[in-house]
């Protein structure tokens, strides 16, 4: 049964979440380096934020950099550290001031201090704006943050804080880095590849998703907002059976 899809942001999507993949490819076809593919790809993300209150979306989570890229080149990696420092530091003040909210989920351990302090500073400097919520998932993991969210929660029930007896589906998210945030109601992928590649595997377990050819830095607001009414035209039953 699908839904009226008239109006712009009714029965949109409010939690979006992204994975911004084909900036390697997009550079590629220009002869160009990968790292210009992430320059171009990061350019996109202040587009796709600001398109976000218009839509109706309240939540914005996108793949920066995940556990598995350290993989990369050394050379890859290091750009990409580079240009998120970079970005943290020229986007502040703009971020700030359009009400944006930004916070950061993975884990801090393995990046250098510099990034991190850039990284506090910005959500310190952002954490009463409400227009927008902000997600950067920066070396994160599905896995790894269940893992880690996990050993917490045995180190609440090791030290009597927490009773085996209540751990429920309700218990674990409450120790994810998302706990904060709602689940994702839709999931993008840009790039032609059809995977989720280790991205909020418990906070998807209902969402709905979209794979898309459109490589990230070609990836517009105009697209989002396709996506986002195609979204509003969805039949959601949460395993259950429309009455
Ligand atoms: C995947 O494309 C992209 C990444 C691993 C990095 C994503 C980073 C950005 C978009 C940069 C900006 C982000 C912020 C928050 C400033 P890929 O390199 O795997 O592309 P490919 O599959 O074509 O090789």
């Amino acid at each position: 049964m699908l839904k009226d899809p008239s109006s712009e942001t009714a029965g949109g999507p409010r939690h979006v979440a992204i994975i911004m993949d084909g900036n390697g490819r997009w550079a590629q076809a220009r002869g160009r380096p990968r790292l210009f593919g992430h320059h171009a790809g990061a350019r996109r993300v202040r587009e796709v934020v600001e398109a976000c209150p218009e839509l109706g979306i309240e939540y914005l989570t996108i793949f920066a950099f995940s556990t598995e890229n350290w993989k990369r080149t050394q050379v890859e990696v290091a750009g990409l550290m580079t240009l998120f420092r970079r970005y943290i530091t020229k986007e502040t003040r703009a971020l700030a001031e359009r009400g944006v909210c930004v916070r950061f989920i993975g884990d801090r351990v393995r990046l250098d201090n510099k990034l991190v302090a850039l990284m506090d500073t910005l959500e310190e400097k952002t954490r009463d704006n409400a227009r927008v919520n902000l997600t950067i998932a920066l070396n994160y993991g599905g896995r790894d943050e269940v893992a880690r969210a996990t050993k917490r929660l045995a180190q609440d029930v090791a030290q009597g804080k927490l009773n085996p007896d209540d751990v429920d589906e309700e218990t674990l998210p409450r120790y994810l880095d998302t706990c904060v945030l709602p689940d994702p109601d839709l999931v993008i992928r840009t790039s032609g590849e059809a995977r989720i590649s280790n991205f909020l595997l418990w906070q998807s377990a209902y969402s709905e998703y979209e794979f898309i050819d459109t490589l990230w830095p070609d990836f517009t607001a105009d697209e989002l907002g396709h996506l986002c009414r195609s979204y509003g035209t969805r039949d959601r039953r949460f395993g259950a059976v429309r009455a």
